[in-house]
């Protein structure tokens, strides 16, 4: 999978990425990081890429000139036009579905923005999906791409070590995942649950399904309500969300 972040903080998002899981990803060549400087785009002598707003109002915004060559510069190289996810807080919240939708695709354009935007005409013309990592406001488009980046990549097949670590976790079937224990069996008076020590595989899967239901009761009620769960599924959820058998 090919992502083409364009930004004016290349150096961000690749040094930001080039880490851990996702950069092993992409020396394997699963996936391919491609930071594009939108400046290198500009038409300008002085490398300008942003002006005042037409009526007026605080602050800067992004030209369209720039971003929609630097686009095109990636159109053009791939053949096609791609699916382009502008990091904006008016986008629709990020959740773990987008994720595994976005995994699906060949090639993926995330555009960052900054000062106090882009002009709305380039993004009426390249953008496909607008999308928010949260009600909260910050500086720039390119924290919220690299946290795209990471949850899509690990959406994509090989990617993780274990596949199945990408199946069996929080928000599969709109749960949050059970709690998990390590050796010591003791740690600082507290004991992992009898039934893991068990080797009684029925009886943990039950157990992990029922602090799966009980922990997204108490923590996110809201997701609980589309989580589907059977009768008796819906008891534990209705007898405590404290309850620990
Ligand atoms: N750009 C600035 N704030 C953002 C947010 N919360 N989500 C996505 N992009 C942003």
């Amino acid at each position: 999978m090919n992502f083409y972040i364009l930004t004016l903080f290349p150096e961000m998002v690749v040094n930001g990425l080039n880490t851990s899981i996702i950069g092993r990803a992409a020396e394997a060549g699963l996936l391919r990081l491609e930071a594009i400087n939108i400046r290198d785009y500009s038409a300008n002598k002085h490398h300008k890429v942003d002006d005042y707003p037409y009526g007026g109002g605080a602050g800067m915004l992004m030209q369209a000139q720039p971003v929609y060559d630097a686009f095109q510069s990636v159109q053009e190289r791939i053949g096609k036009k791609p699916r382009c996810i502008y990091v904006t807080p008016q986008g629709r919240t990020f959740s773990q579905a987008d994720a595994k939708a976005f995994a699906k695709e060949e090639d993926l354009v995330i555009l960052c923005g900054h000062y106090e935007g882009i002009d709305e005409r380039v993004l009426e013309e390249v953008v496909t999906d607008y999308v928010s990592i949260g009600d909260y406001v910050l500086t720039g488009g390119e924290l919220p791409a690299m946290v795209l980046v990471d949850a899509v990549s690990r959406m994509v097949p090989g990617v993780l070590g274990n596949q199945e670590s990408g199946d069996f976790e929080s928000f599969e079937g709109n749960l949050l995942e059970y709690p998990q224990y390590s050796r010591p069996e003791e740690w600082h008076g507290k004991k992992v649950p009898e039934v893991l020590l068990s080797g009684h595989h029925k009886n943990i899967e039950m157990w992990r399904r029922k602090q799966s239901v009980l922990r997204t009761k108490e923590r996110r009620p809201d997701l609980l309500e589309k989580a589907e769960l059977t009768e008796e599924e819906k008891g534990w959820a209705e007898s405590g969300s404290h309850a620990k058998a």
